[in-house]
């Protein structure tokens, strides 16, 4: 059965974009976007696919249980069987978390649990690490600590600045997320304690082609 996806952004949307691109291959579909942005670019990407929108700005509520309470609503309201946060800047509490759980998904540009939070290009720059990357996890109400369903690989460089690393990190998240996305909605994650199982996934020894004779 063809799922239905909610997303979640804040911002330019590069993420919702390649999504929206790879839905070909995918058993899902985009119903609809929310942004707690009015200003949120990424919005057009839905719009110009025909796409619902919804702005919640979270600017205009005083008290955080009252914003999650109004974005639960409207993320229930299109029935999603998975919702992705998806460059999504606003932390979300206990309480719209577990109205979700299971089901709600993260993008974030470490891999983690290296640099969960903010500033993750700057600080990883910052420590000389010879890798970096991205992550998708299962969102728990514990911020950046869900069990993590993927992660990419990037190598710093020694010329790399926090615009070049930023730039290698978000292809590695693109190809990344639609992959996650395409095993939630195959149905073929299971989640043990903190780790996910990918089921009939091909090892690397089969998928590399074996020389003939
Ligand atoms: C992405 O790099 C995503 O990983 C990050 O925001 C960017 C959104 O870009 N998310 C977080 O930092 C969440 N903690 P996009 O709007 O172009 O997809």
């Amino acid at each position: 059965m063809v799922k239905k996806i909610c997303v979640l952004i804040s911002g330019r949307g590069s993420n919702l974009l390649s999504l929206l691109d790879a839905q070909g291959e995918i058993p899902g579909h985009v119903v609809r976007v929310i942004a707690n942005r009015a200003d949120a670019a990424g919005l057009k990407h839905a719009e110009e696919r025909g796409i619902e929108t919804v702005v919640i700005p979270s600017k205009d509520f005083t008290e955080r249980d009252l914003f999650d309470q109004v974005l639960g609503d409207a993320i229930a309201a299109c029935v999603p069987d998975l919702v992705v946060l998806a460059g999504f800047m606003r932390i979300l509490g206990k309480k719209i978390v577990g109205r979700f759980s299971g089901k709600m998904i993260n993008i974030h540009p470490a891999l983690l649990p290296s640099y969960p939070g903010l500033h993750t290009h700057q600080r990883a720059l910052a420590d000389g690490v010879k890798w970096h990357g991205c992550t998708v996890h299962f969102v728990t109400p514990d911020v950046d600590v869900g069990p993590i369903i993927g992660q990419t690989a990037v190598p710093v460089l020694s010329h790399d600045d926090e615009e070049t690393l930023a730039a290698r990190v978000l292809k590695a998240e693109h190809r990344l997320l639609a992959d996650c996305v395409r095993w939630y909605c195959e149905d073929r994650l299971t989640v043990r304690g903190n780790a996910v199982l990918l089921r009939n996934s091909v090892s690397i020894a089969d998928a590399v082609q074996q020389p003939q004779g």
